[in-house]
């Protein structure tokens, strides 16, 4: 397997409107990015990946651009921007980008332009439909809700949006949409940018032939993702985006790649297949869902996580390349999702769950405030939420089909949605967290009293001082980065275990995903008693047994 930067990197992913407000007006910005590279530099992460920092009505926080080469007003400015890029490259820091060109903002000028007329040069920028029987097009249903189509009274047309109302879908059909994609995207990678992470990449190619799907999402319509993902044009869309701008530098990039299997990742992701480093998948996060999506409370069945990352890391083993992550700013904070976020083994199952991540192969993920064991927020009231999705889903879950009471709806919300990973950022404990001066645009987590950066970072026993460990580590063997994967105990539903080889080395990982103290598997054991150091743990002297949340990694 040939060894590269980007494998060995561990990205940090900055949700940009919740990392750090300069100027007080409750929204984070890029001099508060900048004041915060240092922390960065000294956590050890090589790569940032900033969520959309371009012109955005904000209808779904920067997800919809108006646009993409400017940066929107409340983030600063260009010449901000290049400070951040210069700082980050002055601290051995590479920048990613967040692309988004499944779609634009309504407000896109493309956009305003295609709306106005059937005989605008921008008409098929996007894709516009007649009604079929007085009605939408098909029975598409969106990503965020209701119908995929809207219609617009202009031309008596409906257009497609996979996301929100203001997010039309640009048709990647059209080869002038796809030169200004790749215009632009050269327009960044001459400023001096190191990446991007490409937004619902696998969504771009839409079908032949439009017609209705399988009735399969909470108000009655086919899920339009499923229609879209892995579309039949999308893996020649994306080399040619290689040969027209990826290869020209020496790019990260990672798909956001909602639907895809194994089989797919090695197109998207393949050692030669000539388009991206590497994807995202979401199998794993939807272990915790059922019929009614991720609006669910079931939990997390252990051997069905250990079972689905087996796959991936076996599978991928010198064909393609993982990311792996458990946050992001589209889920919960993973210490509450399947660690447990109590004062009593918070910071024991934090470190747990980061071992288990960062012990695997493939390129890792940091969520701001994850290297804090940030929590998930005690939502109560609809008036706390902001995401354009959570307030849908509470629409039709509770008010329009009355499936959940307000009591079961909140505490779901309090699991599942997405505004749990877009708290401010706790930096210390003076007021709002040290996020802002001003009133934060969302609440902070109560809990920035004792969960915060300051208490943590000269603290040898936190979660930040671990996790620059892990970090550390990787640097420092080539086993974390490289090694194979082979699974232990794979019925045992409270430890998650795992091997690591490379040449002669050996690596044993082990995790205790409950508040229980257990006996090791008999597998397990066999690897301990050969075992000659630890490598890193989260209990500071070893035991015969596996104590509440331990973990240990064991050489040989
Ligand atoms: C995926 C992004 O991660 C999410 O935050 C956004 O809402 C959708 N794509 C639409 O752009």
């Amino acid at each position: 397997m040939y060894e590269t930067w980007w494998k060995e990197a561990v990205v940090y992913q900055i949700y940009p409107k919740s990392f750090m407000d300069s100027n007080g007006d409750g929204i984070g910005d890029i001099p508060g990015i900048i004041s915060k590279l240092d922390y960065l530099k000294e956590l050890g992460i090589t790569v940032l990946w900033i969520c959309p920092l371009y012109r955005s009505p904000q209808k779904d926080n920067g997800y919809d651009i108006s646009d993409y080469q400017a940066i929107h007003e409340a983030f600063g400015s260009m010449e901000d921007f290049e400070a951040l890029l210069a700082g980050a490259h002055e601290r051995g820091i590479k920048i990613v980008m967040d692309l988004v060109v499944n779609h634009t903002s309504d407000q896109h000028k493309w956009f305003v332009e295609s709306r106005s007329s059937k005989e605008s040069k921008y008409r098929d920028y996007y894709i516009w439909r007649d009604a079929k029987d007085g009605k939408e097009p098909t029975n598409w249903g969106g990503c965020f809700g209701g119908s995929a189509w809207q219609y617009d009274e202009t031309t008596d047309q409906y257009y497609l949006h996979q996301f929100a109302v203001e997010q039309p879908d640009l048709n990647w059909e059209n080869p002038v949409v796809r030169k200004e994609v790749f215009d632009m995207m050269n327009w960044w990678c001459e400023k001096g940018i190191d990446g991007f992470r490409m937004d619902v990449i696998s969504l771009i190619s839409k079908p032949e032939v439009y017609e209705d799907g399988p009735i399969n999402t909470n108000d009655g319509y086919s899920a339009v993702g499923c229609i879209t993902a892995n579309g039949h044009r999308v893996h020649e869309f994306l080399k040619e985006m290689n040969r027209e701008v990826l290869s020209k530098y020496d790019l990260f990039t990672v798909g956001e790649c909602s639907g895809v299997t194994v089989e797919e990742a090695k197109k998207y992701a393949g050692a030669d297949t000539g388009e991206l480093n590497m994807v995202f998948q979401f199998e794993h996060m939807d272990l915790d869902g059922d019929e009614h999506g991720k609006w669910t409370k079931k939990q997390l069945y252990l051997p069905d996580l250990k079972e689905n990352f087996t796959k991936w890391q076996n599978e991928l083993d010198g064909q393609a390349w993982n990311s792996l992550y458990w946050d992001n700013h589209d889920q919960p904070r993973i210490v509450s999702r399947w660690g447990n976020d109590s004062e009593e083994y918070r910071v024991l199952s934090a470190k747990m769950l980061g071992t288990c991540l960062h012990m695997m192969q493939g390129t890792p993920y940091i969520y701001q405030g994850e290297e804090l064991g940030m929590t998930n927020f005690p939502f109560r009231n609809i008036s706390q939420v902001d995401d354009i999705e959570c307030k849908n889903a509470y629409q039709t879950l509770v008010l329009d089909k009355k499936e959940y009471s307000e009591e079961t709806m909140f505490e779901i919300i309090s699991k599942k949605s997405r505004d749990n990973a877009r708290t401010p950022m706790q930096w210390n404990d003076s007021k709002n967290g040290g996020f802002t001066t001003g009133t934060p645009w969302l609440s902070v987590n109560p809990n920035y009293t004792y969960i915060n950066a300051e208490s943590q970072i000269h603290d040898p026993d936190s979660v930040f001082s671990y996790y620059k460990k892990l970090i550390e580590l990787r640097k420092n063997n080539k086993i974390i980065v490289y090694g194979s994967y082979s699974l232990l105990c794979p019925d045992d539903e409270k430890i998650y275990a795992f091997l690591r080889t490379l040449g002669e080395e050996k690596l044993l990982v082990i995790c205790n995903f409950t508040s229980e103290t257990l006996a090791l598997p008999s597998d397990v054991a066999e690897q301990k008693d050969m075992a000659k150091d630890i490598m890193i743990s989260n209990y500071a002297e070893p035991s015969d047994t596996l104590r509440p949340y331990e973990t240990v990694v064991y050489t040989f």
